[in-house]
């Protein structure tokens, strides 16, 4: 069993309510949200989560590329956010950030850049419900997945056995069933769901 998640970065932003309607039958939609710092891009903020928070039941999935997340937090769950996902590789303090999402009510997920190694979540990942991979550098969709990144999810799906393992970028009906070997739990799809002509057929095909 495996769960789909479409990652809004893929969408037509020109009319965002309705490709989420379009995707209504996935898992989770993965919202990607970056500051201009940690990755160098801007995205999606907090008006627009909660905008779209009113169009749709899905759980938000919401992933902080952030070099500050700490102060973010609250604002992102009151707009709606469900799993707040922070990086690593951020200037916040690891337990301190799934303190503040736990305390919010949000599920906290933490995501590993492709150079970060899996043996750098501490004990604290038992505290996480959620850890995402990423097998692009962060910052832009549509790139090619870096399969040498799949190790990582069998390695911290045998260490943290109560955390789902999420797998971001490069995810297409080529590379998904390779993640789901190494024992994927989500797959975030942008480019692959967003794109494809029946994004219902293509998200059924991923989690084959
Ligand atoms: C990259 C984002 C991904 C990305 C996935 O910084 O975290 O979620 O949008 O897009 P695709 O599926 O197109 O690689
Ligand atoms: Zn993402």
């Amino acid at each position: 069993m495996v769960y789909i998640a479409p990652s809004l970065l893929a969408a037509d932003f020109s009319r965002l309510a309705e490709e989420v309607g379009r995707i209504e039958r996935a898992d989770m939609l993965h919202v990607d949200v970056m500051d201009g710092h940690f990755v160098p891009n801007l995205s999606i903020g907090p008006a627009v989560v909660e905008a779209l928070r009113k169009k749709t039941k899905l759980p938000f999935d919401v992933h902080l590329m952030m070099e500050e997340p700490l102060a973010y937090i609250g604002v992102f769950r009151q707009a709606g956010a469900d799993i707040i996902t922070f990086h690593i590789e951020c200037q916040d303090q690891p337990q301190a950030v799934i303190a503040a999402i736990k305390a919010s009510g949000a599920r906290a997920g933490v995501a590993i850049s492709p150079k970060t190694p899996a043996e750098a979540i501490g004990p604290w990942g038992e505290d996480l419900s959620q850890i995402t991979v990423m097998t692009v550098e962060p910052g832009f969709g549509g790139q090619s997945m870096m399969l040498d990144m799949l190790p990582k999810v069998y390695k911290l799906r045998a260490r943290f056995p109560q955390a789902l393992v999420e797998v971001d970028g490069g995810v297409n009906l080529e590379t998904a069933p390779l993640c789901k070997a190494a024992g994927a739990n989500i797959l975030v799809a942008g480019t692959s769901v967003f794109r494809a002509q029946d994004p219902y057929l293509e998200m059924r095909c991923l989690a084959m």
